[in-house]
């Protein structure tokens, strides 16, 4: 099959001829048909992370495609199915998993990271965390749900359990704040989107942003917020990974307030302690997304409460793939998600 190997940091993805796996027992073999372009994969390929698999190994973790082989003892799949493929495999038997966890699964396994992932013409999935697509959901596009979806999912519903009537901020509108903003908008929560960006919160603004702040043009972003929601929102999303942000997330919610960070920073952030005890301001973190949720998104993108066709923007064949890659550092605000179709 042919397959964009990964060579190491530093060097472009080789499209060369690999052997096509064979699914073992409790394994499907899929026929990729497409698989999202993540943020993700620059770490490795730009910044001297380490994938666990050795290179030469193949990445892509947001894949879609159509079963092509069955293994030994697979029931509920048969060639032919559409499937779709979490980012994430959970071992099922780690406290974690054993508590309804599974996103912080102690012994998780990323495709594309620890085993090889769907820039390839073919990848093998464990048929236990394979998922059915149903005809509704395009097979192409239905592959970012496997990420880009899933993660602001869980953060939204599960996280900061937003609900109907909640006044919310979401500050950063990228390929994960962008469906923030319309998952909110979906469970039925007003949404104030925050970007520095206008190209940005146009686009917030077309997937359900009732209000949008310009971060660039204004100081204070919670007394506008304060101001907008009379007295601060329910709940804020920090979805850049910037402790400044975080920060400024926090200072917009009202009392018994709750703000959720999905952006990732190595650095620390200081928060004023009073007001998590005095006010029960609340700050959690949100990881990936639970196997269980995956059936409520697929179908919410079913029935069209989350647009998935419009955050498409770019479709590459395999052999184009450094050329997303390029997209993707060049920042091209309109530039949401592209995908790799081999
Ligand atoms: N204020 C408001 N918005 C900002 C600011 C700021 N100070 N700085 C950056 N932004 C906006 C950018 O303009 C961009 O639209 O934040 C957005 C970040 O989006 P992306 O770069 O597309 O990143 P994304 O893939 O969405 O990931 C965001 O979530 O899951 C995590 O690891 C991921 O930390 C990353 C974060």
């Amino acid at each position: 099959m042919k397959a964009a190997l990964f060579h190491g940091s530093g060097k472009p993805l080789e499209v060369t001829e690999v052997p096509t796996p064979e699914p073992k027992a409790g394994e499907i073999l899929v026929k990729v048909a497409a698989c999202g372009v993540c943020h993700t994969d620059l770490h490795y390929l730009d910044h001297n992370v380490p994938t666990f698999k050795q290179p030469p190994m193949i990445l892509g973790h947001e894949p879609s495609g159509i079963a092509a082989g069955i293994g030994a003892g697979v029931k509920d799949f048969k060639e032919g199915d559409r499937v779709l493929l979490p980012a994430v495999l959970t071992c099922g038997y780690c406290y974690n998993c054993r508590i309804g966890k599974e996103n912080i699964c102690d012994n998780m396994v990323m495709f594309g990271n620890h085993v090889d992932g769907a820039y390839a013409e073919y990848v093998i999935a464990p048929a236990k965390d394979t998922l059915h697509l149903p005809e509704e959901v395009p097979l192409e596009e239905g592959s970012i749900i496997a990420d880009a979806i899933s993660t602001p999912y869980h953060a939204v519903v599960n996280r900061g359990e937003v609900k109907a009537g909640d006044n919310v901020v979401v500050f950063g509108c990228g390929g994960v704040g962008i469906n923030a903003v319309q998952i909110a908008a979906a469970v039925g929560a007003s949404v104030i989107a925050v970007d520095i960006v206008p190209e940005k919160l146009e686009l917030a603004k077309k997937f359900g942003a009732q209000e949008v702040i310009n971060a660039k043009e204004t100081e204070r972003i919670d007394k506008v917020v304060k101001k907008m929601t009379g007295g601060g929102a329910d709940v804020t999303f920090e979805v850049i990974g910037n402790p400044a942000t975080i920060q400024a997330a926090f200072a917009c919610i009202r009392k018994g307030g709750r703000t959720v960070v999905v952006g990732y920073t190595d650095k620390k952030v200081e928060l004023p302690a009073a007001k998590i005890m005095f006010f029960e301001q609340e700050i959690v973190g949100s990881l990936g997304c639970r196997p269980v949720d995956y059936p409520k998104i697929i179908e919410m993108v079913r029935t069209g409460k989350i647009k998935i066709k419009e955050l498409v923007t770019g479709k590459f064949p395999l052999e184009k793939i450094n050329d997303a890659f390029d997209l993707l550092r060049s920042g091209e605000p309109t530039v949401l998600r592209s995908i790799v179709t081999p």
